[in-house]
């Protein structure tokens, strides 16, 4: 019985942890937001102003997943720090419960 318990103990801490690494922190996304995209997002920056409510979740979601923005600007962020940072806009997209203007 002790090691039944055991095991679903262990199953149920690698399930939760396997998942938290699955989604990603919008805390740490949003910190990175403003360091790697702000340079280029501000609102006079070369890429225009972009914040969380430019786009819905789904084109949030779109951009990131089909990496449609212009490959160049990305190449300093790992896929960890990318992932951060579409949670948080995720987050706080236009159409979600807590719609953000800035990060
Ligand atoms: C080196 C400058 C630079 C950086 C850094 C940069 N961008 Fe951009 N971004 C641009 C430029 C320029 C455009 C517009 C032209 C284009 O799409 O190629 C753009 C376009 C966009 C668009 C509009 C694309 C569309 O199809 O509507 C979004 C959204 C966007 N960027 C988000 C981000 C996010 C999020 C980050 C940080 C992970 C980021 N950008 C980092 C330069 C940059």
């Amino acid at each position: 019985m002790k090691k039944l318990l055991f095991i679903i103990t262990l199953v149920a801490f690698v399930a939760s942890t396997a998942f938290g690494a699955d989604g990603g922190n919008p805390r740490k996304g949003k910190h990175l937001f403003k360091k790697s995209c702000k340079t280029c997002h501000d609102n006079n920056g070369e890429g225009g102003e972009v914040t969380p409510m430019t786009k819905t979740q789904k084109q949030w979601d779109r951009l990131f997943d089909k990496q449609k923005h212009d490959a160049d600007a990305w190449t300093n962020l790992s896929e960890r720090d990318l992932k951060d940072i579409q949670q948080f806009l995720y987050d706080h997209a236009a159409d979600s419960p807590q719609p953000q203007t800035c990060g």
